[in-house]
């Protein structure tokens, strides 16, 4: 199935399925004191962050998404033996310790969550779940593809395998376009706030700016594992072992976090950072190191 970045993920894992601790030695603010105070997290933008974990112990959780409403976060998982690739689509609600599993999705693969709907791709194709719905309500909207990844921008956009092509299902016509304009084969596609196009394919990260066809290359990390749009309309792409944003003047990415071993990310409703590991779900929350 999803060989290419799933091998990828599985050799990383086991050469680095390690914690992700970064030390900083804060210097002590009253003149005098001599203990210095450690604080353990990440930066990001440069300021320390605290990682509070939302779950543990899970196999491998890849694509996350947020739903703000419900307290939830939805992600694929492995739930299969560990030498099989055998998904499924879990969430977890905030303060539970284990996941839910959407049973109705098998083998399901790919999440994206829009207002009080959820999609979750699958080689059936894509069922969509009412949020509002106490004992959800899932429907299957699209059958005939496979699918490997998706992103919700004013319709629901997919990328069907092994095809890689990219699709759009329209939700209010309720059928599906094959968007030629993407002519290549791609693993990833995002519509930032600026309505501009970030595409990945096996060469790399292009930009489509706005109005244009024009692809243009940036430079850096050549392979990502996940690139999502925070609320603010910024896209953030996670490399193998870094967080990073857009410089769309001098086409380079920026480094905004080190986080090791990266699967999946999304944002909560005020826009902290919600990212994956082969075995957590971890939320960064601001730290002033205090206590
Ligand atoms: C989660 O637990 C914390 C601490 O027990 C509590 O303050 C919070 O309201 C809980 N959140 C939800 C959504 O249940
Ligand atoms: C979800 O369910 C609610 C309550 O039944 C309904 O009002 C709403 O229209 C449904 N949403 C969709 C997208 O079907
Ligand atoms: C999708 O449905 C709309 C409304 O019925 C129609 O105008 C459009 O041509 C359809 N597109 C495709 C590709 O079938
Ligand atoms: C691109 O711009 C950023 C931010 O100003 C800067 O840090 C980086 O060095 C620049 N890269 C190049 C290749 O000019």
């Amino acid at each position: 199935m999803k060989i290419p970045i799933i091998f990828v993920f599985v050799c990383v894992s086991i050469v680095t399925c390690g914690k992700i601790k970064e030390k900083t030695t804060v210097k002590p603010a009253e003149k005098g004191s001599t203990v210095a105070l450690v604080c353990e997290g990440v930066h990001v933008h440069g300021k320390l962050h605290k990682r509070h974990v939302i779950m543990n112990g899970i196999n491998r959780p890849y694509q996350l998404a947020m739903y703000s409403h419900g307290h939830k976060v939805f992600f694929s998982y492995n739930v299969g033996e560990d030498t099989e690739d055998t998904f499924g689509i879990g969430y977890v609600k905030i303060n539970d310790t284990m996941p839910t599993e959407i049973k109705d999705v098998k083998n399901g693969f790919a999440v994206a969550v829009h207002e009080h709907t959820a999609y979750f791709g699958s080689p059936h194709g894509i069922y969509a779940d009412n949020l509002t719905k106490s004992e959800g309500d899932i429907k299957h909207i699209v059958k005939g593809f496979d699918i490997w990844d998706m992103f919700f921008h004013e319709n629901l956009y997919f990328i069907s395998f092994p095809k890689q092509r990219l699709h759009k299902y329209h939700i209010h016509h309720k059928n599906v376009t094959l968007q030629e304009q993407i002519h290549e084969k791609i693993y990833q596609f995002v519509i930032d706030g600026d309505d501009d196009i970030f595409i990945t394919t096996r060469d790399g990260l292009f930009m489509i700016t706005s109005g244009t066809d024009y692809r243009i290359p940036f430079e850096g990390p050549k392979v990502f594992r996940a690139i999502e749009v925070n609320h603010k309309g910024v896209a953030h792409f996670c490399a193998k072992s870094a967080i990073y944003v857009a410089h769309k003047k001098n086409h380079t990415l920026i480094e905004i976090a080190r986080v090791k071993n990266i699967f999946g990310i999304t944002f909560d409703k005020s826009d902290n950072i919600v990212y994956s590991n082969p075995h957590e779900i971890v939320k960064l929350l601001p730290h002033d190191c205090k206590n």
